[in-house]
């Protein structure tokens, strides 16, 4: 079940203004390159499908499909675009076999398979849907360099709404830290919502051997890791884990 944060139409309707195309560092870009060279794509946790819907604007003109279980967020793609499969649903459950060139999750979607018989699951899943030349490409944050200790009231962002005044939003995490496991709440004000709107989210902060073990145990061989956008590698201090990873060959 995901969080409210996706499934509440007030709330997934402020997600494209709390994350703008560009917005985030070298992301979008990123996964643009691997989409705008895969002729079947297939984005899991495809959320409101921003990344999608721009691929279409750039001139993809291949298979497109957006996979997520939350409605209200894949209702924003389905109501702007009608030449994208925008599927309802958990990659766990679909039934894809062998027909996407590539599968990527970004806006580190991949951290919500919290357990491991979870990360076991989607990652087979994943190895099912794809071609045997093609690619998955996700990123995880690296636990080392914490970043859910900037997760508190002080950091919080505020962005205009786009019906006038200002929309905020503020993370405050459950210490201690469980393991890997990162539990908080996420609230967020706008002059449309009542009072303040809360969501709980768990997130899972695999280190890289850890998710190398998955990947490998799921027949997986790593192409590229990085610890950030520009391709730089992964370090104590890098906040990102990037992969690309292709099936094993046999
Ligand atoms: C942080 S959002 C990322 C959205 C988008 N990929 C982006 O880059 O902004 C995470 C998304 O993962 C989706 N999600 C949660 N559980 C999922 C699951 N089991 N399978 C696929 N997607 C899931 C949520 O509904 C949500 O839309």
């Amino acid at each position: 079940m995901p969080d409210r944060i996706f499934t509440e139409q007030k709330l997934a309707e402020l997600y494209d203004h709390f994350n703008p195309w560009g917005g985030r560092s070298g992301d979008d870009e990123f996964y643009m390159e691997h989409i705008l060279s895969s002729d079947s794509v297939l984005d899991v946790g495809c959320g409101t499908g921003l990344l999608l819907r721009k691929a279409r604007e750039f001139g993809h003109s291949g298979r497109l499909v957006g996979l997520d279980p939350a409605d209200a967020m894949l209702e924003i793609g389905r109501n702007s675009r009608s030449d994208i499969e925008w599927t309802y649903g958990v990659l766990e459950s679909a039934r894809f076999d062998q027909e996407f060139d590539l599968v990527m999750m970004s806006g580190h979607a991949f951290q919500v398979f919290i357990s491991d018989g979870e990360v076991r699951g989607v990652l087979a899943a994943v190895r099912r849907a794809l071609t045997a030349q093609g690619k998955f490409v996700f990123e995880t944050r690296n636990p080392s360099a914490r970043r859910w200790e900037r997760w508190t009231p002080e950091h919080a962002i505020e962005i205009a709404h786009p019906a006038g005044g200002v929309a905020r939003m503020e993370h405050q995490v459950d210490l201690p830290i469980d393991g890997d496991l990162v539990s908080f709440t996420t609230r967020f004000t706008a002059p449309t919502f009542d009072g303040v709107m809360e969501s709980r989210s768990t997130l899972r902060f695999l280190d890289e051997s850890g998710l190398n073990v998955f990947l490998a145990e799921a027949g997986f061989e790593i192409e590229a890791q990085y610890g950030f956008w520009d391709r730089s590698p992964v370090t104590e201090t890098s906040p990102e884990i990037i992969t690309v990873a292709r099936p094993a060959s046999a």
